[in-house]
């Protein structure tokens, strides 16, 4: 017979993401609209070690749907990698009786949570875990999206606009790195999306002349006197980047790492209404008992995964977009 789910957990983890508020809205209000109890755990997996949650209710969740940042706090636990921190975990589920937990994050949150589920089998208790994708870097194998892409490639882009503006007064090259861990689909978004020079991501890799150099020499002679290099925090060390354009090419570059301003600020449209509708759809799932699962984006519709599945999935990145760009850079026709 299925299990009725009464209680539910409901946490964010690992980097924030903008977005996440409005997924723990979503899951909230939707758990409550079924008469199944909410229960927020607070900084991450931690908040399940330590005992640190706080009942949920609708108006716990009012207005924080255009707020940046998670309500819940966010944390990556060492101690929850270990069997010992997730029996800590397993006593605070057992003592408020939670039936099932929506886990908002990246792989490794999801990795947490399958793991949890698993140990709490072993001793005889059935928890049954959902997960939400929430990073700004786009990385999660088993969705197209992620909550949080969106306004970080917004904010980048908005960033770097304005730098371009200093650079093309002062005639300069600009190198920029953007966040995104070992992924560049933050970087080449955001290259296409400001007509960069030059966009370096770890999917491709790099060979400094074809990449950068000749790249450069291509816009100056079609007549730019500024550049703009972009560069993904996983491709390379962009002071050194800097340097090397400056012993090649003789250029005085600017660098700026955008770094955690990319993880702020108001979430956009895009993430508010993912968030929305993935988190109704992750509380739908554990109602229904679908088992461990990812609420996936695939071709722009949610589809719900199974958990163990979906974190053996890879993404495969879309070089497409790398060609796209090639083609727009300005590259004075030579060949
Ligand atoms: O995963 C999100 C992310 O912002 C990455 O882009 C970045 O590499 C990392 O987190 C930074 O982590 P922290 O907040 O621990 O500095």
């Amino acid at each position: 017979m299925e299990k009725q789910i009464k209680r539910i957990g409901v946490l964010t983890s690992g980097g924030d993401a903008p977005g996440m508020n409005a997924a723990v809205r979503a899951v909230v209000r939707t758990a409550l609209s079924r008469g199944i109890d909410c229960v927020g755990i607070r900084r991450g997996w931690n908040g399940l070690i330590n005992s640190d949650f706080i009942r949920m209710d609708t108006s716990s969740v009012s207005h924080i749907i255009n707020k940046g940042g998670t309500v819940l706090y966010t944390a990556r636990s060492e101690e929850f990698r270990q069997t010992a921190g997730q029996d800590k975990a397993l006593a605070t589920c057992r003592l408020l009786g939670l039936d099932a937990i929506v886990a908002i994050g990246g792989d490794g949150t999801f990795r947490g949570a399958l793991a949890l589920s698993r140990r709490a089998a072993e001793k005889g208790y059935q928890l049954q875990v959902a997960g939400v994708p929430a990073t700004i870097d786009n990385d999660i194998g088993c969705s197209h999206y992620t909550i949080g892409f969106d306004t970080a490639c917004n904010t980048a882009v908005e960033c770097i606009d304005r730098l371009r503006d200093t650079m093309q007064s002062h005639e300069r090259c600009s190198v920029v790195e953007v966040m995104g861990r070992r992924a560049g689909y933050l970087a080449l978004y955001v290259g296409i999306s400001v007509g960069a020079t030059a966009v370096l991501i770890p999917e491709r890799e790099l060979d400094f002349e074809r990449d950068v150099v000749e790249k450069i020499r291509r816009a100056r002679l079609a007549g730019t006197t500024h550049y703009m290099v972009v560069v993904a925090e996983g491709a390379g060390n962009t002071m050194e980047i800097s340097q090397q354009i400056h012993d090649e090419i003789g250029l005085d570059p600017r660098v700026t790492v955008l770094g955690h301003i990319q993880r702020g600020g108001a979430p956009s449209a895009r993430d508010r209404e993912t968030a929305s509708r993935m988190g109704y759809k992750a509380v739908e799932a554990v109602a229904q008992n679908a088992g461990n699962c990812v609420i996936a984006t695939q071709e722009g519709r949610l589809v719900v995964m199974d958990m163990e599945k979906a974190l053996a999935m890879t993404k495969e990145f879309n070089m497409d977009r790398y060609d796209i760009l090639e083609a727009l850079t300005n590259n004075s026709g030579i060949r």
